[in-house]
């Protein structure tokens, strides 16, 4: 029996996409398993690229099980082919999904910074990007974080509105990741009808 999140999920879109998930080192780090599980069992072929500071928050593991495809961490680590990692990734994506986005990564990709493989995947893709950031209620607000946003809304990423409501950190204001169900609709969202 499947539950009210997957049965909301149009998965006729997500079917036999090839997803990049990039996952950052946000304490809602925990919600992209959920997400991450969400897009699997609606039919996307999901690889995981998690940040350093993710991996120090959450077992790169768990990726690595809910999705049955290894996780990408270190741009150095030792690989049998030929072609580096985050350009087969960047090749392999229909979509690019970064959840949750910190505001280190969103300053990365909106700077055009290349230090780690999801920075680069994100430079190297030709694939349509969605970013769902998660940050406490002032960082989001910080004129430096919204410029950011709207630096890549012009160049085409597309956003998912944080949610409002109290946050891990004690605050209390916009900047929860929003509902990974939510997020898993507005992925499939990208790929259209058919
Ligand atoms: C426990 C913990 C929780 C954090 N949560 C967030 C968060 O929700 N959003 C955010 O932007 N940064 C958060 N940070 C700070 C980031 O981890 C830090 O800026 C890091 O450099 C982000 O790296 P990344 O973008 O490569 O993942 C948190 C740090 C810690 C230690």
């Amino acid at each position: 029996m499947q539950n009210q999140n997957s049965e909301s999920l149009p998965t006729e879109r997500l079917a036999g996409k090839n997803i990049v998930l990039g996952v950052c080192g946000s304490i809602a780090v925990y919600k992209a398993a959920e997400l991450a599980s969400l897009l699997v069992r609606g039919g996307a072929n999901v690889r995981t690229v998690m940040t350093e500071s993710a991996a120090k928050l959450m077992s790169p593991r768990i990726f690595q099980t809910l999705t049955r495809n290894d996780v990408s961490v270190c741009m150095w680590k030792e690989v049998e082919s030929w072609k580096p990692e985050h350009i087969s990734l960047a090749d392999f994506a229909d979509a690019l999904l970064v959840a949750p986005a910190t505001a280190n990564t969103i300053a990365n990709f909106a700077n055009g910074l290349a230090g780690d493989t999801l920075a680069c995947v994100y430079l190297a893709t030709k694939a349509p990007v969605l970013v769902a950031p998660a940050m406490n209620s002032n960082m989001y607000s910080h004129p430096a974080v919204q410029a950011n946003i709207d630096t890549l809304r012009k160049r085409g990423v597309r956003f998912v509105q944080p949610a409002c409501g109290r946050l891990a950190c004690g605050a209390e204001g916009v900047g929860r990741l929003a509902d990974p169900a939510e997020i898993a609709r507005q992925t499939a969202e990208l790929f259209g009808v058919g």
